[in-house]
């Protein structure tokens, strides 16, 4: 089944064709096209839905164009068009909606809405993956972290990826979605079934990341500088509290610690916290560790539920500190159970990984059923 995808429910305008072989259980991207307006949002601290919608108008056709012209397929050989009908801003998914409805009436193809949620979960089976084996893992960073003094699981999860032959993730799996706009745990007990067992009381966060980069003027979104600048951060420099760690739920809370790290920039500002030597503002972030304030839950949730996969997705996954969080803790929880990563270039909005999911749920609609929803949730 070959597909044509369509993702624009933020600031970006993607369409990538993707193919999925029935007897096998991944989905293989055959072009992937991305164009951002992000670098009008980035000296405004968010994005602007309007500059938003503007640009994806003047986006979308030569954004799919390039994306058939990249894999050199006919258009008669698409089976399907795929797009995001939500949740997102109102006026970008009716970008993607109604361009996805007027090709499948003049292509005469159906449309599969997809949940733009979903989709970054079903990232996970683009492949190939990342994926490691806590047990696995823990032979092989000993030797690297002894090599190198520092562990590199980029080339741990490449090394892994190479002595897995099957790239099947089996159920049931815990899936921890973080992006921008959400922070939620699922369990997913097969491709069509999955429970929602808890998410953010407040912010999501990405949202955190980015709220905290508009206090320290870092262009939005702040997740990958704040990522790039702690790396010469002092993680010990401040002491942040962790909401909900204690809980017994699988809930989190992000408004607390966006509160405090507030505060301590505008004592910072005021010059009454004393920086002790940090190279830059951004080392702040690195103590808030992140890896046990979001995979925390998940691993509780893992050992509960006794999964055999753990999945991440969304934007903020693309963050080397919460994968690297995740393995360690995994190594010492749950050895045996595995663990996947999107690419990191498919961690952030892509409509490769809305191809993905309809890869694996081609539930057809006829064009004049599908309306654009905005607040769209798991369902
Ligand atoms: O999934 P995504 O592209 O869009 C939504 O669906 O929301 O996620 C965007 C979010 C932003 O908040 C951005 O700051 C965050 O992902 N992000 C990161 C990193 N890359 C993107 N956060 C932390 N570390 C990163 N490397
Ligand atoms: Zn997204």
């Amino acid at each position: 089944m070959k597909i044509l995808a369509i993702e624009t429910s933020c600031d970006e305008t993607a369409a990538s064709v993707v193919a999925k072989n029935p007897k096998e259980n991944y989905v293989k991207v055959l072009s992937n096209v991305v164009a951002s307006s992000l670098i009008l949002h980035s000296k405004t601290g968010g994005i602007i839905p309007d500059i938003a919608a503007r640009e994806q108008l003047k986006f979308i056709i030569p954004v799919i164009e390039k994306a058939i012209e990249n894999c050199k397929l006919k258009i008669e050989n698409l089976d399907a068009i795929a797009v995001t009908y939500g949740p997102g801003l109102i006026g970008s998914l009716l970008i993607g909606v109604e361009t996805a409805k007027t090709l499948s009436y003049l292509w005469n193809k159906p449309i599969i809405p997809v949940n733009h949620l979903f989709g970054h979960i079903y990232a996970n089976w683009i492949y190939p993956q990342s994926s490691v084996l806590g047990s696995q893992l823990s032979d092989s960073s000993q030797s690297v972290h002894q090599l190198t003094g520092k562990l590199k699981t980029d080339k741990l999860e490449s090394e892994n990826r190479q002595q897995k032959t099957d790239n099947r993730i089996l159920f049931p799996a815990i899936t921890l979605l973080v992006s921008g706009g959400h922070t939620d745990l699922l369990l997913m007990e097969n491709h069509n079934n999955f429970k929602w067992l808890g998410g953010t009381l407040d912010d999501a966060a990405g949202e955190a990341f980015d709220k905290i980069g508009r206090l320290l003027n870092l262009p939005y979104p702040a997740g990958p500088t704040m990522e790039a600048l702690a790396k010469n951060g002092n993680s010990k420099a401040f002491t942040f509290p962790r909401p909900m760690i204690g809980s017994k739920d699988f809930d989190f809370s992000f408004s607390g610690l966006k509160a405090a790290a507030m505060r301590e920039v505008i004592k910072l500002k005021k010059g009454v916290a004393k920086e002790e030597g940090r190279p830059d503002n951004a080392q702040r972030r690195e103590h808030w560790r992140e890896g046990l304030l979001l995979t925390g839950p998940q691993l509780k949730a893992a050992k509960k539920y006794n999964v055999k996969s753990i999945l991440l997705g969304g934007g903020v996954t693309a963050n080397q500190k919460l994968r690297d969080e995740l393995i360690h803790n995994t190594k010492y929880l749950i050895p045996d159970t595995e663990i996947f990563f999107p690419k990191k270039f498919l961690c952030t909005d892509n409509a490769a990984m809305i191809g993905a999911y309809a890869a694996f749920h081609p539930e057809e609609m006829s064009w004049n059923k599908i309306t654009a929803n905005p607040e769209l949730y798991f369902e």
